[in-house]
């Protein structure tokens, strides 16, 4: 038996390859960063193919530092994040226009026409999603009405959408004309064009946004043996892997945390924070500002759906205190910093960049940092910014619990953020209950491999996966109750300062 499954993690700043062992153990792996394209305020892009370069070197890389081949790989599995909207020509593989990024602000009014028109309520039932700029379909539509040609090379069936994984897909297994077009319903779930009863693209939605459907991929299932092809023998595997496994970021952390039962949930911290509560085969309509969406998809069995309470900014809070404020000089500094401190000061930092996500909803809303005192020092706005990573999955658990009746016991975290301890032990003060962080914290990766090695047979069940998660590490609530709803109520105050600060 061949003793590995490869993951590509196409994130947000960075693409990563990742093998792992059938303990779910990481055997090896290379990542890169990619640039963060910001033409103007509250815009967002990536190059395209600049991501299928860092991809290919990345891949190369990992398997020449571990001695592997193709033949080493039992399967390939892909995830990536979401949202983010690439339109290229399916004859010479050149995008039209740079990827616009999920927290890419230009469609608000795109967003703010489709409540405006009565549509919302029609997207929300059939798609599970609010209008928003966060998803695909306004993106898709700047792109057609603003780049000379698309819209006539999409009606020709030239021109052609793609979230990253279907990219990439395109790319590893053909190129040009050949390669798959396809994608997986989670990623579909995420576009506002897909319906999630049909699990197919909705002719209705299409024409909210006027998208020629002969641009959308096929969706296929997250796992399935046979959907996805293979990769190319002179591409960056050097021989043909089957590609078995395609899963959103999010949706594959929740697999690689293996919440496959309905109630189980994870948060992952990476670039925003995103936490999902498996609902089984049931499609919750939320009322309390979370997203319905399509969870995994594994073929032969029924599709299974989760509540989702997205975050646009918590670690890339952190990066701008580096970046922009320059007050630390790497993302673990901010915990040195923080920890200067013994409170906030009185300080709330609400970083609206992008609006803010679940569950307010408010394209409207820019950031703002409230409470401030000549006291007041750069460690209390550190401890602030590390502070609203915590309160904003507070606000998301508390809109679970009204959603589904069933208050969390215990939160799985995963992502970049969780190695900063301080920002873990306030997480679990500010929501009261016990935070708990696997051995294995690439999870994102980790879900896809499951995904594609679940198809081919190199794990039996579920079941065995189950087997392979070990906890590293637990946060116990020190917090009293009484501070807990204090600094609960001051968070709830900032937030509402931040709203109707811009007209769209
Ligand atoms: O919905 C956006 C999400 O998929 C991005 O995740 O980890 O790339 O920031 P990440």
């Amino acid at each position: 038996m061949t003793d590995f499954v490869g993951a590509v993690d196409q994130g947000t700043t960075s693409t990563r390859f990742m093998i792992f062992d059938h303990s779910g153990n990481e055997v090896g792996r290379h990542q890169l960063e990619h640039q963060q394209i910001l033409p103007r305020a509250g815009w967002v892009e990536h190059n395209p193919l600049e991501i299928w370069e860092r991809t290919q070197t990345v891949v190369r890389t990992a398997l020449n530092t571990h001695n592997l081949a193709a033949p080493d790989l039992a399967a390939l599995g892909i995830t990536n994040q979401r949202e983010t909207t690439v339109v290229w020509n399916r004859h010479t593989g050149r995008p039209y226009y740079n990827a616009i990024v999920w927290q890419d602000t230009r469609t608000d009014r795109i967003a703010t026409a489709l409540e405006r028109d009565g549509r919302g309520e029609v997207i929300r039932r059939k798609a599970g999603l609010p209008p928003a700029t966060y998803f695909s379909a306004g993106k898709i539509q700047w792109i057609l009405e603003n780049v000379d040609g698309v819209r006539a090379a999409a009606e020709r069936g030239e021109a052609v959408f793609g979230t990253t994984d279907t990219w990439l897909l395109w790319h590893l297994t053909g190129g040009t004309d050949g390669g798959a077009h396809v994608t997986d319903p989670t990623n579909a779930s995420r576009t506002m064009l897909m319906n999630l009863e049909t699990l197919d693209w909705d002719d209705e939605l299409l024409s909210f946004f006027d998208i020629p459907r002969a641009m959308l991929p096929r969706i296929v299932a997250s796992s399935d043996p046979h959907a996805y092809g293979s990769t190319l023998p002179h591409g960056p595997f050097g021989g043909p892997v089957r590609i078995t496994g395609d899963l959103g970021d999010q949706q594959a952390a929740t697999v690689g945390q293996v919440c496959f039962a309905p109630g189980e949930a994870k948060n992952t911290y990476g670039t925003g924070n995103f936490m999902l509560l498996n609902t089984g085969t049931d499609i919750v309509r939320s009322e309390a500002g979370l997203l319905t969406t399509v969870c995994y998809h594994f073929a032969g069995s029924a599709p299974v759906y989760a509540l989702e309470g997205s975050i646009a900014v918590t670690g890339s809070a952190v990066q701008w205190l580096r970046d922009q404020l320059k007050i630390i000089s790497n993302a673990a500094q901010s915990e040195n910093l923080a920890r200067q401190v013994d409170d906030n000061g009185g300080v709330y930092f609400v970083p609206a960049f992008s609006g803010l996500f679940a569950p307010y909803w408010r394209s409207d809303a820019r950031g703002a940092i409230v409470g401030l005192s000549r006291y007041n020092t750069d460690a209390h706005i550190a401890r602030a910014t590390l502070e609203a990573i915590c309160y904003q999955s507070r606000d998301v658990a508390e809109a679970m619990a009204q959603d589904s009746g069933v208050a969390l016991e215990c939160l799985k975290v995963d992502g970049g953020v969780t190695v900063n301890e301080l920002c873990m032990q306030l997480q679990a003060d500010i929501l009261g209950v016990p935070v708990s962080r696997p051995v294995v914290a690439e999870t994102t990766a980790l879900g896809a491999a499951y995904a594609a090695g679940l198809a081919v047979g190199f794990w039996r069940d579920t079941d065995e996966l189950r087997e392979n998660w070990n906890e590293s590490r637990r946060w116990q609530p020190s917090w009293s109750p009484q501070q807990r709803a204090t600094g609960y109520a001051a968070w709830r105050k900032a937030v509402h300062r931040t709203l109707n600060w811009i007209e769209v």
